[in-house]
Formats: C-alpha cells, sequence, structure tokens
C-alpha cells in the first residue's frame, strides 16, 4: 500500500469495496431477498447505533463481545452508545418499540447491513463486516427452527456454494441450566490451574461461556467437562430430539457438536452454525438460534423466538474459494470513441439513444488518442466501441467494435439506432 506521508488510511479491520466486488454483494443480497420473501419474511431496517444497555441486557454483560469487542462511546449528553456488533437486539427492540407483538401472527422479518466489532482483523474477521440475517417472533414451534436451517441452506445452494456442514446442539433453558450450572461449576473449580486466564474469570462470572474460549489447551480440558446437551430437561431434549428428527425427514445433513455454546446468553435450546473448510481459521459462515427469554428481558412479554445472520465478507470467501464464476447480469456496455473534431452534440445524442435502450455509454470526456480511448473502453470492460469518424460521418456511417471478438465493421448509422439491440448482442 502506497500512502502520500500525511495522507490518512482507512481504519484498521474495516475496508472499502469496489465494483466488481459490490456486484458479488448485491448479487447475494438479491437472492438472499428473493429467498427471504418466498419464506414469508418482510425486510426491516434498524439503526447502527443503539443505546450501549440494549447490547449488554441482550448478548449478556461477560460475553466476549460486551466485555471487548464493542465500539462505544458517549454522545454530548453523555448517553452511552454502541454500533451494533450484531441485529438480533436492535430487531427485538423495534419490535417491542412497535407494537409489533399485536400484529397478527408471528412476526418474520429480515435484515442486512453493517456490523461492528473490535476485534483482530484477520481472514473473515473484520472490524467493520456485513451480515444478513432474519428473525421468526412468536412460536416455539422447532418447526421454526427448521424452517430458517432450511431456507438458509437452500440459499447457499441458490448461491451454488457446496462445501459447507451444519452443526447443531441445545444450550437448554433455565430448568435445566441450573442444575448443569452446579455442575460445570465443580468441574472448572477442580480444573482451574489449568485454564487461561480469560477461562478462569468466566469460570466466575458466566460458566457457560468457556466453551467460546478458543485457546487449544483450554477446549482439550473441555473434551471431558459435563455438556449440556446431556443434562437437558425433558422440554429441551424433546425439542432438541423434534430438531433432529424434522432434519432427517427433510434430509438435511447435520453433525451433532456438543460443545457449540456460541457466543450470546441470550440463546436457549436450539443453537447451530454452518461451517466452511474454504473459510480457514474462522470457519463460521452463519451462525443462529433461539432466544426465547430476549422478548421478556427487553421489557415484553415471554415470547419466544428464532433467529440467524450470515457473514457476507465469508460467504464471498468461501464463494471465491470454490471459483464459482460470476458473471452480472446487465446490458453491454458501449464506449463511444471520437476520431477528429467532432460537435459533442453527435455524442450526446448517441448516448442518450444508448442509454434509452438499456444500454450503458461510456464517453472520455477529454481529448484523447484513439488508441487511448480503445485502451479506456478496454479497461472499462466495455463489450463495444462506436468509432465517430470524420470520414464515415460523412456518410452516416459509424464503425462498431466489439471488444470481446476484436471485430470491427462500418454500419448506416440509423439503420444502427433502429437495430441496436441486434448489433449489441453479447455472449452471458
Ligand atoms: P454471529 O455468529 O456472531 O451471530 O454472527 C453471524 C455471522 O457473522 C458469523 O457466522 C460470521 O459469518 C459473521 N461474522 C461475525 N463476526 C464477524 C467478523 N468480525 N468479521 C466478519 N464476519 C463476522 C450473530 O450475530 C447473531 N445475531 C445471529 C442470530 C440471529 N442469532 C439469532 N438471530
Amino acid at each position: 500500500m502506497f500512502l502520500r506521508r500525511n495522507a490518512i488510511p482507512v481504519v484498521k479491520g474495516t475496508k472499502d469495496i469496489f465494483t466488481p466486488e459490490i456486484e458479488l454483494i448485491d448479487h447475494i443480497n438479491r437472492t438472499a431477498d428473493e429467498k427471504y420473501r418466498q419464506y414469508g419474511y418482510k425486510k426491516i431496517e434498524t439503526p447502527i447505533m443503539e443505546y450501549t444497555d440494549l447490547f449488554a441486557r441482550s448478548i449478556g454483560t461477560y460475553t466476549d463481545i460486551v466485555q471487548k469487542e464493542m465500539f462505544t462511546f458517549s454522545d454530548r449528553k453523555d448517553r452511552s452508545i454502541t454500533l451494533r456488533p450484531e441485529g438480533t437486539a436492535g430487531v427485538v427492540r423495534a419490535y417491542l418499540e412497535n407494537n409489533f407483538s399485536f400484529n397478527p401472527g408471528i412476526t418474520k422479518v429480515h435484515y442486512n447491513g453493517p456490523m461492528f466489532r473490535a476485534e483482530r482483523p484477520q481472514k473473515g474477521r473484520l472490524r467493520e463486516f456485513h451480515q444478513f440475517g432474519c428473525e421468526a417472533i412468536g412460536s416455539m414451534n422447532v418447526l421454526l427452527d427448521v424452517e430458517i436451517i432450511e431456507l438458509h441452506i437452500n440459499l447457499l445452494h441458490k448461491l451454488k456454494l457446496k462445501d459447507f456442514t451444519l452443526l447443531i446442539n441445545s444450550v437448554g433453558d433455565k430448568n435445566c441450566r441450573k442444575e448443569y450450572t452446579a455442575l460445570l461449576d465443580k468441574f472448572l473449580r477442580k480444573n482451574k490451574s489449568k485454564l487461561c486466564e480469560n477461562c478462569r474469570s468466566r469460570a466466575d462470572t458466566n460458566p457457560l461461556r468457556v466453551f467460546d474460549c478458543k485457546n487449544p489447551t483450554c477446549q482439550e480440558i473441555y473434551n471431558d467437562a459435563p455438556l449440556l446437551t446431556d443434562h437437558l430437561c425433558d422440554e429441551c431434549a424433546g425439542h432438541f430430539e423434534k430438531l433432529q428428527s424434522w432434519l432427517k425427514l427433510k434430509t438435511i445433513p447435520f453433525s451433532i457438536n456438543k460443545k457449540l455454546v456460541r457466543g450470546f446468553d441470550y440463546y436457549t435450546k436450539t443453537v447451530f452454525e454452518i461451517q466452511s473448510t474454504l473459510l480457514g481459521a474462522q470457519n463460521a459462515l452463519l451462525g443462529g438460534g433461539r432466544y426465547d427469554y430476549l422478548i421478556e428481558l427487553l421489557g415484553g412479554k415471554p415470547t419466544p423466538a428464532v433467529g440467524t445472520a450470515v457473514g457476507i465478507e465469508r460467504l464471498m470467501i468461501a464463494l471465491k474459494e470454490q471459483n464459482i464464476p460470476f458473471k452480472p447480469d446487465h446490458k453491454a456496455q458501449v464506449y463511444i470513441c471520437t476520431a477528429g473534431n467532432f460537435d459533442e452534440k453527435i455524442v450526446i445524442r448517441l448516448m442518450d439513444h444508448v442509454r434509452e435502450h438499456g444500454y450503458i455509454p461510456f464517453y472520455s470526456y477529454e481529448a484523447k488518442s484513439l488508441k487511448a480511448q480503445l485502451k479506456e473502453a478496454d479497461k472499462l470492460n466495455c463489450s463495444f466501441s462506436l468509432i465517430l469518424g470524420e470520414e464515415e460521418m460523412k456518410k452516416d456511417q459509424i464503425v462498431l467494435r466489439s471488444l470481446e471478438k476484436g471485430s470491427q465493421e462500418n454500419i448506416d448509422l440509423n439503420d444502427f439506432k433502429k437495430n441496436i439491440s441486434d448489433y449489441l448482442k453479447v455472449k452471458n
């Protein structure tokens, strides 16, 4: 990266996004929007900033996100504001603030936008990243868990992604956690001296979060830890059984990972992740689960819910690793070159005509040699050049050059205007 001495660089862990990457992002978002529509989800946009308490209360005070990863600042009236690290808390706040609970039936919403986490940047891990996701609020029925998983697997198939695995687990509810926490507590106390500093503090504040630890020594120790999945109450065990039966019935392959607890305190019962080996260390493409207490925790009446979110940057890495060709579906770009002295009115009229027919005209705007204009057309990925030459124009002709084939022909200007779509056909 070359920067002038006094230039200001992009903020660490954030990045500029350009075309053609943006076209791939648009394609992913359009495909996701279409899938969500098919499953009855309506789009929602919530603000990028929220009061810090919303995330502390929802995600949990003693989680990594709230303890270490939030971008938090005070506004001019000294209120603590946080750039959203995830979308679920904001959606639930909006649900409550706008009385969605009075709507008939289940509230199904989907969203899309930037999220912010002050993590150590690496491949697939940014400080500003983008997610799309959905939340289904208002039912305990396991069918919603299955539907959300199925929707996203269908979506990944539609995007032609192949290499991914669904992992599921259950993190129980208040009933089963009480007894289980005592067991885990005992185990952690016995092994405390061998744990990393972070886990030692988690053992005191929020024991279930020890499973989020990335330290291999700690993970080795947790191989022998009691796991919540083995201590579920009847209701949670039943829910987990039904989840598995439905996934089998729908022929959706899955594995159970009993150590999958995900980094948020709001989860209850079902948690899941889709991981891909194409991603390297940050292998989670999407994550989600149930959060049956969150609405009540944020001031609503008890209302069960389930949702998930997909990391768009990670999805792009996986698609690129798999070399899936992506050709944006738009009409030909046409570069209008001039050779000799020209009345720009002719150029502008031709550009208008090209544009009116849905094609995309380019022009140099600056005096340049024909060679330089053709080079620019190539750089801009234009499929055609229309060359306005003084000699040809006297005969009402123009030169149509196919930049893909490298061939060119003299054509009648009026015929070109009349039959523009025949002349500007591109192979897709
Ligand atoms: P999450 O697992 O934290 O869940 O994030 C979902 C996805 O966002 C991850 O699987 C990953 O692809 C992407 N992601 C997370 N952090 C980063 C990062 N620093 N850089 C790049 N990508 C990242 C949630 O956010 C929950 N709100 C999901 C949910 C919705 N649960 C219920 N409803």
